[in-house]
């Protein structure tokens, strides 16, 4: 039994389906944010509404509402790019800052919209294997643009195999537009690119004119004060970053930022083109940002006295350290339970900064992630996601074998994670015969 194959979208639905099957799993898939964070923000954001309204209407004209500016309204969209500009120290203003309420996977789909149906040769986009599993569902709507994988360790993408993609794709009649990654705490391996391979990239970048469109999905959930962001580096401006406030800052509700360093209005037609296509596109969608959703989110972001706060970064520690928490809890755990398995490399996998997964990885080639997967749920009652259909499927290269399975620690409930890990390590030393 497959039990999880994004190729479809309702694939993550499915897995929880099964999963919800067997209502006792310890449960390390979970996908999204811990639900106590959600109903924690929801209360506060009802405490603090009347503030947050009075806010918005003082700071808000007609023009403002849903079938006001699709760029979002201006107030909002200088707001939120001075809180980005502080946190990430971003040459973020209203200018070159749109907002919107469909989260990053929103500016995706825009973003590969444009890049399928603006160009008459096909497109290639170019992801880290093994990759997000919205990228690939997304991708399969657009015939257009064709993904290329690229091999990577543990501090990104790496260079030469970047270089070898690029050539394979222009061979095969591809142009080359834009790189699709997340940079920090990577979905599912949890890594983060460093500066140094960020320069390396950048030269192929620069060489191609190869866009960079950065996820920036998990990187308000630091463990580190590591701030490295690859748009500081950025000297031909080619990067695009979206901000999702989804994850940590307001969990569930999809605000996102989507920035580019470029002023929009620069003397570059290229990106003139792309951004007025993008707002174009937010219309044609009827994505207007909706006012109620940035109203949740300033009702957040405001102090007592009804200022916008100038950085969302202290918002955000509570659940770093309730994240962090559970994460040296399982790490403890799996050394206490499968030190051996460890020390030996039959299991291996980096130590995480930051997000919400564990990539573990398995010396044994003979069983793939998903009959692990489906043993650990169906004999031992815990829940991990498979990680086959996070790579991009090439044909020239059919012999990919992840060999991994990703943990999560953002769902799982404190008391549950040590007899969790105890289940999980009592399984997987028979299922891989550790
Ligand atoms: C890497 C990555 N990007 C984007 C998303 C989705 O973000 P949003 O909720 O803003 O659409 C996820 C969610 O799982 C993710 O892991």
């Amino acid at each position: 039994m497959q039990i999880f194959n994004p190729q479809t979208l309702s694939a993550t639905r499915k897995l929880a389906e099964l999963i919800g099957q067997y209502p006792e799993a310890k449960n390390f898939a979970a996908g999204l944010p811990d639900p106590n964070h959600l109903l924690a923000d929801q209360e506060r954001m009802l405490q603090k509404h009347p503030e947050a309204v009075k806010y918005v209407l003082e700071n808000t004209s007609p023009a403002h509402f849903n079938y006001g500016k699709t760029a979002g309204p201006d107030f909002y969209r200088d707001f939120f790019s001075k809180t980005i500009a502080t946190d990430w120290n971003l040459r973020a203003t209203a200018e070159n800052t749109l907002i919107g309420t469909a989260g990053n996977t929103g500016w995706i789909d825009i973003l590969l919209r444009i890049m399928g149906e603006n160009h008459t040769q096909p497109s290639a986009v170019f992801l880290s294997n093994p990759t997000y599993t919205g990228y690939l569902a997304t991708l399969d709507k657009f015939p257009q643009i064709t993904a290329f994988g690229v091999n990577c360790d543990k501090n990104g993408m790496i260079v030469e195999d970047l270089a070898n993609q690029v050539e394979k794709a222009k061979r095969a009649g591809f142009v080359p537009r834009a790189i699709l990654d997340t940079t920090r705490h990577h979905n599912p391996t949890g890594r983060n690119l460093t500066l140094e391979r960020w320069q390396s990239l950048y030269e192929i970048l620069k060489r191609d004119g190869i866009y960079f469109i950065n996820d920036n999905a998990y990187s308000y959930l630091s463990f580190d004060n590591n701030d490295f962001h690859p748009l500081n580096h950025d000297p031909e401006n080619l990067g695009f970053e979206m901000v999702t406030f989804s994850k940590i800052l307001i969990p569930g509700l999809r605000c996102a930022v989507l920035h580019t360093q470029a002023e929009y209005l620069t003397p570059d037609n290229q990106r003139r083109f792309f951004t007025e296509k993008v707002i174009e596109y937010l219309a044609i969608n009827n994505l207007n940002p909706s006012i109620p959703a940035f109203m949740c989110a300033l009702s957040l972001m405001i102090d007592d006295t009804g200022t916008p706060q100038p950085t969302l970064k202290p918002l955000a520690v509570p659940k770093i350290e309730s994240y962090k928490k559970r994460y040296q809890m399982i790490s403890q755990a799996l050394s206490d339970k499968l030190g051996s398995a460890l020390k030996n490399g039959a299991l291996q996998y980096d130590p995480v900064q930051g997000g919400f997964f564990i990539y573990l990885r398995y010396d044994n080639n003979k069983i793939f992630p998903n009959e692990v997967a489906r043993q650990l749920l169906e004999k031992y009652n815990v829940a991990v996601v498979p990680t086959e259909d996070f790579w991009v499927k090439d044909e020239r290269n059919k012999k990919l074998n992840p060999q991994a399975i990703r943990l999560s620690f953002s769902g799982i409930p404190i008391e549950t994670i040590e007899p969790g890990v105890d289940a999980l390590a009592k399984g997987l030393k028979v299922i891989l015969g550790l």
